[in-house]
């Protein structure tokens, strides 16, 4: 007799009731004639007489719940089906659609760009734009008179003789460092921000813009594997047939230094107004980390080699986008960034 009472106790405690033909299902189930209580009421009979008392408690307090809980739902039930027709709402309506934002085009070429050096094994890293001269120029073998250190070029926020300069990042190269001096090779990392730098705002360049950079440090890496990996992303990011060009140039922190260009392809390098009319873009700036740069890392130059590169982000976004203004990018004026939802 216990089990069975605590059985169908257990029944009532688990018997959902969300709608009316639950309702009624429990109803029946419980509390009619039939039902399983009722049934036990029954059994009472052949049980000795000296226990009845006992058993017949407990099962007035299973019938108590079981008539509560009934009673609980359907007020619930009632209630929202009222309320439903108080406010006048037809549940069988479709939902009103919420506006979703769209993503920004900085950050959907941002977006690929990351993809494509993600599934090569990159990790990305982060650093702060507002950044010490130290790690923007120093650290990364920049000469103390360097022009690129000039007002001209550089926002500093505090140029105190003899301290360590506070300035927004010209560019994303000190993350290099900060990797650097956080782990051990082998690295491989791309580092996406925001930099600053003091232009002549025009269609054309802006104050602030978007770099990807990216490190590969371990044993034994050389030039070809760096142009390994930057044919893999162009393909990737601009189209199976495009063609590369490496031509010889100078950063500080890599030695030996190249530019790399793509052929346009908004003309399939016939010559147009964008490219004009060489054929060529300019996408990145890239090379072997420069000795140097490893030393102030604490990272051996006869046992690790790597390279680096970094990419303009905005241009390719103009360009994929055709938009013809880098001001557009940051004004950001939702009639333009509408544009951009899927
Ligand atoms: N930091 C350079 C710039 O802003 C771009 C660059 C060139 C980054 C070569 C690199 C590199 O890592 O190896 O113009």
């Amino acid at each position: 007799m216990k089990e069975s009472i605590e059985a169908l106790q257990r029944e009532i405690n688990a018997f959902a009731i969300r709608n009316d033909e639950e309702l009624e299902a429990f109803r029946l189930r419980f509390l009619v004639r039939k039902g399983g209580i009722a049934t036990l009421f029954d059994a009472l009979r052949d049980i000795e007489p000296a226990e009845r008392p006992t058993y017949g408690k407990l099962l007035n307090g299973l019938r108590k719940s079981a008539e509560r809980k009934f009673e609980d739902a359907a007020g619930k039930l009632e209630q929202s089906a009222s309320r439903a027709k108080t406010h006048g709402i037809d549940l069988t309506l479709p939902g009103r659609r919420e506006f979703l934002g769209s993503e920004h085009p900085a950050q959907k070429v941002l977006g690929d760009m990351k993809r494509i050096f993600g599934d090569m094994g990159f990790t990305i890293a982060t650093g702060p734009e507002l950044e010490s001269g130290s790690y923007n120029f120093d650290m990364l073998n920049f000469p103390p008179n360097h022009p690129a250190r000039d007002m001209q070029d550089t926002f500093f926020i505090r140029r105190t003789p003899g301290e360590d300069d506070l300035l927004l990042r010209t560019h994303t190269s000190p993350v290099q460092i900060r990797v650097m001096l956080d782990e051990k090779p082998p690295i491989r990392v791309i580092c996406p921000g925001k930099v600053y730098r003091n232009e002549a705002i025009s269609a054309r360049s802006y104050c602030v813009f978007h770099q990807l950079e990216g490190l590969y440090i371990d044993k034994h890496v050389s030039f070809s594997d760096l142009k390994a990996t930057i044919y893999s992303f162009a393909r990737q990011m601009f189209g199976r047939d495009v063609r590369l060009r490496f031509r010889p140039s100078f950063f500080p922190f890599t030695e030996p230094s190249a530019e790399v260009d793509v052929s346009c392809y908004l003309c399939s390098a016939k010559g147009c107004k964008v490219c004009k009319q060489s054929g060529w873009l300019e996408i990145l700036g890239c090379g072997m980390v420069h000795p140097n740069v490893l030393k102030n890392c604490g990272i051996d130059p006869e046992e690790y080699s790597g390279y680096a590169f970094g990419m303009g982000v905005d241009r390719t976004a103009l360009l994929r986008y055709k938009i013809d203004d880098i001001r557009l990018l940051f004004e950001n004026d939702v009639r333009m960034l509408e544009q951009f939802s899927q």
